[in-house]
């Protein structure tokens, strides 16, 4: 299973998904994430997502920020996206049906969410980062769930 995270710049919400969804799932299983734009291409996450993963024991120092690219839809097999702007763009880039079915929206994965968005944190504070985080978790649990009865 190869699952990817994505929002709009890969350094605040779907870095801190990457983390907490590898603390979830077997080792074997591939998890990263990208951002629908370049602007901070190689640089590591906001240091408030460093600090807001860490103070949960999560490392996620070490990431890179990327954007999505066209061999992504072929490798992942779940592509999900933190709010509706995003999906909408990364929708606009599928090329089947196939790699349409692959994307959905993460909060999704909480049935009582429909449509529900992560925040994007990055002109909040510390605050804002940890209310994020607490999304993420309950959105990693839900999806976890999902995959590992999807695979049974
Ligand atoms: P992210 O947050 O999409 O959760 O990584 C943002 C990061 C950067 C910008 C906006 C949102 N920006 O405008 O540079």
């Amino acid at each position: 299973m190869k699952i990817l995270m994505v929002c709009l710049g890969n350094i605040c919400r779907s870095p801190l998904a990457e983390g907490i969804m590898k603390t979830k799932v077997p080792d074997h299983y591939r998890v990263d994430s990208a951002g629908t734009i370049s602007m901070h291409e190689g640089e590591h996450p906001d240091k408030r997502a460093i600090k807001t993963a860490a103070s949960h024991h999560i490392d996620i120092s070490q990431q890179r920020s990327r954007p999505i690219t066209r061999r992504d839809f072929e490798i992942f097999d779940k592509i999900y996206c933190m709010d509706i702007d995003v999906f909408e763009d990364v929708v606009s880039r599928t090329k089947n049906e196939g790699e349409r079915q692959k994307v959905s929206l993460f909060l999704e994965a909480l049935g009582d969410h429909q449509n529900a968005e992560v925040p994007d944190p990055y002109w909040g504070d510390m605050k804002d980062f940890e209310n994020v985080f607490q999304l993420l978790d309950k959105g990693c649990n839900a999806i976890k769930n999902q995959i590992l009865k999807y695979e049974s």
